[in-house]
């Protein structure tokens, strides 16, 4: 029968705890949110929400094309040419998603005959880039610059290192300096993946890459996502202008694809904006972070620090992981659940956003929940 096999992947799905449901969400939640990415509390900032109404008025309800044909608008360059100046990048170019964004990166900096070295930890957009790049992957141990520096010298030629900045799994940062000097020693690109960093790290939320003295070097390209701190969706790469132009010319998940939504664009301009007038957002939110887990910690629930604004609690099976999160839910607080296969390393957690706007009343209330229904 056609498709009969993914009924016995349902059923091989079922018996090991991993099926995955969508629950529509109400506008009016009554849920305290620690599961979306809205790390900053801008998507519903009305400043974000009047530039997504106003962008639709003025441009329409989508793109109507390629960025390459009709999909340009100026509202396209000037959120662009904003992005670029605040992470400190010469140029940007913004994509449909992040996931584009990425796979964009990836394939179009890996060509045929390069060497690809990608962090065993990074997001599924970059392993998919990896997958797609006519390049060849090797994947290195998690956070391991002495891995890579051993990568690359096994190759002759052009190569680039990819990893999350971020890694939004256990929210751990990248060891990005030390991977910087592996790549120089080896004349190689460095490609890293912001999405969790922008709008967190870095003065005023600028970006891991900007806070590692990074962003604008001719070597390092960044992408990151409009979907989190700023509150939209979309995605953007970041780096020297010949590189951007050269995505211009060979990503095929720019040329490809519908421009960015105009609403989208004007929802992330006007976010971005925001940050610029307000930069204590960024840090409040490594604020809320860091009391997250300390009162999680004192309450004796096993929980990464934090580097930016994810924070990650063990949980010991992924059956007790779905049950522990929907206990949550009951008791009035959303949270995340990662289990396998969105996690290599077979661990199951509850992921935590460290939102800037959640008071410490909020916080209190968060914890003492995740405690009372604990496995
Ligand atoms: C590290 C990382 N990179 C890329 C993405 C993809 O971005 P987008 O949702 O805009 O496609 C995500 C998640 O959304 C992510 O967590």
């Amino acid at each position: 029968m056609a498709f009969g096999w993914i009924d016995e992947q349902a059923g091989a799905r079922r018996r090991a705890g991993l099926v995955r449901t969508l629950r529509p969400r109400p506008a009016d939640s009554p849920l305290l949110d620690l599961a979306s990415n809205d790390y900053l509390g801008l998507a519903h900032h009305p400043e974000v929400t009047e530039g997504a109404a106003r962008a639709a008025r003025t441009w329409g309800g989508g793109s109507t094309g390629s960025r390459l044909v009709t999909g340009t608008t100026e509202l396209h360059t000037e959120l662009e040419r904003e992005l670029a100046a605040f992470c400190g990048f010469e140029a940007a170019l913004v994509f449909s998603s992040g996931y584009a964004a990425n796979l964009a990166a990836v394939t179009a900096l890996g060509p045929h005959g390069s060497l690809i070295v990608s962090d065993a930890g990074n997001h599924a957009s970059l392993i998919d880039g990896c997958r797609l790049a006519r390049g060849g992957t090797q994947v290195v141990g998690h956070a391991d610059p002495e891995s890579v520096r051993k990568a690359l010298a096994t190759h002759e030629g052009t190569a680039i290192v990819v990893s999350d900045t971020v890694f939004s799994v256990d929210g751990d940062q990248a060891p990005l300096a030390a991977l910087a000097e592996a790549c120089r020693e080896h004349g190689a690109g460095l490609v890293v993946d912001d999405a969790h960093g922008l709008g967190v790290l870095g003065d005023g939320g600028r970006g891991a890459p900007y806070a590692a003295g990074l962003a604008g070097a001719g070597d390092v390209v960044a992408t990151a996502t409009l979907s989190k701190s700023l509150g939209s969706q979309g995605g953007v790469v970041l780096g020297p202008a010949r590189v951007i132009d050269h995505l211009v010319n060979a990503a095929r998940t720019f040329i490809f694809d519908t421009g960015l939504a105009p609403a989208a664009a004007g929802a992330a301009l006007a976010a971005l904006r925001l940050l610029v007038r307000e930069p204590r957002r960024a840090a409040r939110a490594r604020e809320v972070a860091a009391e997250l887990h300390a009162r999680l910690t004192t309450a004796g629930l096993e929980a990464v620090r934090p580097d930016a604004a994810v924070v990650s609690v063990r949980a010991p099976s992924p059956e007790q992981a779905v049950r522990w999160a929907a206990d949550c839910r009951t008791a009035g607080l959303a949270v995340g659940c990662f289990r396998p296969p969105s996690v290599p390393d077979g661990i199951s957690r509850l992921r935590l956003t460290a939102r800037a706007d959640l008071s410490g009343t909020e916080i209190e209330r968060a914890v003492r929940v995740i405690g009372e229904t604990r496995p």
